[in-house]
């Protein structure tokens, strides 16, 4: 069983959470994980329940100046230079990982991109990186994405098995997957799913299924206070609760269904 889960929605809304919870789902299942931190504000090494000391350790992709250089053929900060645009990436995954709990992890960082349109050898790298794991033939890959889907290129987002946007019961962030939404619908891409995150009752998936076709839905994690406390103790809300580990459980049956 291969599968490439992309997870995206507006900020705040659990993408992290979900995405960390899911790779461990997907480990205790047995699958080889990689879990891709592909998030500027990146955080799924701590959702995952690393130590710090490992975190410390960890060197966003971008970061890697060295790398960034000796793969593209560009020289360090020059700018308007020439270099590779089809770099060398796929030793990156397995070398630059960092594992824990049976979940590897690898942090692709951020780029400057001064402007819309910019190219720069960082840029080219990671978006080479993430072609080369979405189309590879890695076991499970989940990747927690920023909000949207627009800097996938169309033939990788088309090979993402599943798309999940990470709703909570508000207009702000079902808007944001209607926007995912035509996204995909515009480059031919319709396996857009939906996890509602933060219910607290009935009438919140209700209003989430006014909102979602019911197919498209893969099911709902209620708010729980063990989710606030395990960020809050820098651990893994995977650890120690049950509940919403079994809700997890649930869409996973699910999104297997779907795939
Ligand atoms: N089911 C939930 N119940 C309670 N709090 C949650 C739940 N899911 C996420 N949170 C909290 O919401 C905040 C944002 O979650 P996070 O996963 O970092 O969102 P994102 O990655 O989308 O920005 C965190 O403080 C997290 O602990
Ligand atoms: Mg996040």
């Amino acid at each position: 069983m291969m599968m490439k889960i992309a997870i995206t929605g507006k900020g705040g809304v659990g993408k992290t959470t979900f995405s960390a919870m899911l790779s461990r789902l997907y480990a205790e299942e047995g699958y080889s994980v990689l879990a891709v931190d592909a998030d500027p504000d990146a955080n799924l090494a701590l959702a995952l329940g690393f130590p710090q000391e490992l975190i410390s350790e960890i060197v966003p992709i971008s970061d890697m100046k060295n790398l960034v250089a000796e793969r593209t053929g560009s020289t360090p900060g020059s700018f308007g230079t020439m270099f590779k645009m089809n770099p060398k990436v796929s030793d990156i995954p397995e070398k630059y990982c960092k594992e824990y709990n049976g979940v590897k992890v690898l942090t692709m960082g951020t780029v400057d991109t001064g402007g819309s349109g910019c190219v720069c050898p960082e840029h080219v790298l990671l978006k080479m990186l993430t072609s080369h794991l979405i189309l590879g033939n890695k076991d499970v890959v989940v990747m927690d994405m920023e909000a949207g889907i627009e800097h996938l290129g169309r033939g990788t987002a088309k090979s993402v098995d599943a798309f999940i946007v990470v709703v909570e019961p508000g207009e702000r962030s079902l808007q944001t997957y209607r926007k995912v939404k035509k996204l995909a619908d515009d480059i031919g891409v319709d396996k857009v799913y939906v996890v509602g995150n933060k219910i607290r009752d009935k009438k919140d998936e209700t209003f989430i299924l006014k909102h979602v076709e019911e197919d498209k839905c893969l099911g709902f994690i209620h708010y729980s206070s063990q989710v606030v406390d395990s960020d809050r103790s820098n651990l893994s809300p995977f650890d120690g609760n049950d509940q919403t580990k079994e809700e997890v459980l649930h869409i996973s049956k699910n999104l297997k269904g779907v795939l």
